[in-house]
């Protein structure tokens, strides 16, 4: 199966192109990228491929089934869209897109064409994740009725003043870009509850002025001190849902004594902490006596699952769970949270 990789950045280079090379079906016939030695570079290093510059010449080619999209959120809708009127299957990352509208677009187009659509909610093919969610559809913590999210970091805003940072580019900042991966392996363990309610704050107290940034390393970086910083770095709320009752605390930056990334799932029966990419520990009663039991399985590589899946079902048509009808909600609830940031009102969905 011809593929093609847009966008030769980050997660192409430390997931997608990797894990399509150890793909026995899969060969890269193009390494698309704006910046023309980010392709050529990639052409090089893999000794595959023909290096181009702009994706509508790879939706051109007959031979190509499937794409990967690794660009900056801002182009996720525009070539997902022109991929799939192409007839080409798509693994877009995540998040869908820049703003919920445009999701439902790329939804849209899916459902019109017919061709797969997945979204890189990598979660989903985490081994952990999988052994946690059985647990939980097993019953074995009775009836969850709230749970906590927390995605916070010391200091670790990515790229200041590069495309993380510049709203028209990624649409928002810490919510949409770590949030995204904690809401839908919330919504895939608790079976996608309706969302009835959002409410949320969102702060932006620590990017601004940029300069004044105190930090040891930044991911995405160097800082561009003649770009911008208008998303947010931090933002807190509530989920109100027909299942469990969310609510959350997320930063890029916050002045914490270390990172906390992980998830509180209370059940009447028992509860889960999962250490975000990491185990989960299930505590429970038994005879009468607490219990606490810790599941940890070797480290598999999720990203090279998520690829072998996406390339089997181009194949063979199953519908996976990163299928974009599954994570359109965390798409709407992201819109809401913004939303209700800047009303400062709650948002009724539904
Ligand atoms: N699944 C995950 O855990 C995960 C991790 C990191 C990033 N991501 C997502 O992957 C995407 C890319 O992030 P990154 O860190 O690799 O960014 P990056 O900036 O390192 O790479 C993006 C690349 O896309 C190129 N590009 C921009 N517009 C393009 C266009 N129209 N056509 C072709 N190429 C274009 C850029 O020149 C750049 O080389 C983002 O949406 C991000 O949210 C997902």
């Amino acid at each position: 199966m011809k593929v093609a990789v847009i966008g030769c950045g980050t997660i192409a280079n430390s997931a997608h192109i990797p894990s399509y090379m150890n793909n026995k079906d899969a060969e890269i016939k193009y390494f698309c990228d704006i910046i023309p030695e980010r392709a050529e570079e990639a052409v090089k290093k893999y000794g595959c491929g023909i290096a181009v510059t702009d994706y509508k010449e790879v939706l051109a080619d007959p031979e190509i089934e499937a794409i990967s999209v690794c660009t900056p959120n801002k182009a996720h809708s525009e070539i997902t869209i022109a991929a799939l009127e192409a007839g080409k299957n798509v693994l877009c990352e995540k998040p869908a897109a820049r703003v919920y509208e445009d999701a439902l677009k790329m939804q849209e187009a899916q459902h019109k064409h017919g061709k797969v659509l997945n979204i890189g909610v990598v979660n989903r093919f985490n081994y952990n994740v999988n052994k946690m969610k059985e647990i939980i559809d097993a019953g074995e913590l009775g009836e969850i009725y709230h749970v906590y999210v927390s995605f916070r970091s010391h200091r670790s805003i990515p790229g200041l003043g590069g495309a993380f940072t510049d709203k028209s580019i990624a649409g928002g900042g810490v919510t949409i870009d770590w949030g995204v991966h904690f809401f839908d392996i919330v919504m895939y363990c608790c079976g996608d509850p309706k969302v009835k309610t959002v409410s949320a704050e969102t702060f932006s107290k620590l990017g601004n002025p940029m300069e004044e940034y105190v930090y040891t390393s930044m991911w995405a970086g160097p800082p561009q001190y003649d770009g911008v910083c208008t998303v947010e770095e931090g933002v807190t709320g509530i989920i109100r849902t027909e299942g469990p009752v969310i609510n959350f605390n997320g930063a890029w930056a916050q002045n914490i004594g270390e990172n906390e990334m992980f998830i509180d799932f209370m059940g009447t029966k028992g509860g889960i902490r999962l250490q975000y990419g990491k185990e989960f520990t299930l505590y429970s009663t038994k005879n009468g006596m607490l219990t606490k039991t810790t599941f940890d399985t070797t480290p598999q590589d999720m990203f090279q699952n998520e690829i072998d899946s996406f390339v089997k079902c181009v194949q063979t048509g199953e519908k996976l769970p990163s299928h974009i009808d599954t994570n359109i909600i965390t798409a709407e609830m992201m819109g809401a949270i913004y939303q209700s940031a800047e009303t400062h009102k709650e948002v009724v969905l539904g």
